[in-house]
């Protein structure tokens, strides 16, 4: 299977951004870890800090038959755009959202969540282990 995971803005930063919270390894790091872990499960990456560019990639995904789920991190977008929960609201693949941090034990404006209404769920607070389970979560144990 084939999955997408796409992360919105400064997650290309991973590694050198607030490493206390993030950690310190890159999501190149964490991209090589989840492709030696699931050797059956092709992954494709994309990251973009603009908010259209996340939602032409989600529309592009949901339209290509070969991705069989999609696991977002949409980054501080994810308490802001009405743009893409509006996408995900007219998504059928299923979309699991992961947080690195634990957004309800950090600043209270992370506490809004404008997409996760309109995913299949969310994995927050795992830092890095959160992409694999949200993995697990797509193609099964
Ligand atoms: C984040 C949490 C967001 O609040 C923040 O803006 C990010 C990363 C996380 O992975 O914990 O960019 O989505």
């Amino acid at each position: 299977m084939k999955l997408l995971i796409v992360n919105g803005p400064n997650l290309n930063w991973l590694g050198r951004r607030e490493p206390s919270i993030y950690g310190s390894e890159t999501f190149e790091d964490i991209l090589t870890d989840l492709k030696s872990t699931f050797s059956d499960v092709e992954f494709d990456y994309f990251q973009s800090n603009i908010e259209g560019e996340l939602i032409n990639e989600l529309q592009r995904a949901e339209d290509d038959a070969s991705i069989g789920g999609i696991i977002l991190n949409a980054g501080a977008y994810t308490h802001t755009s009405i743009a893409i929960a509006d996408t995900l609201k007219s998504m059928k693949k299923k979309v699991i959202l992961v947080h690195l941090s634990n957004l309800y034990a950090r600043e209270s404006e992370r506490h809004t969540d404008l997409l996760l209404a309109n995913a299949d769920g969310c994995i927050l607070g795992m830092g890095k282990q959160g992409y694999f389970a949200a993995t697990y979560s797509i193609v099964g144990l």
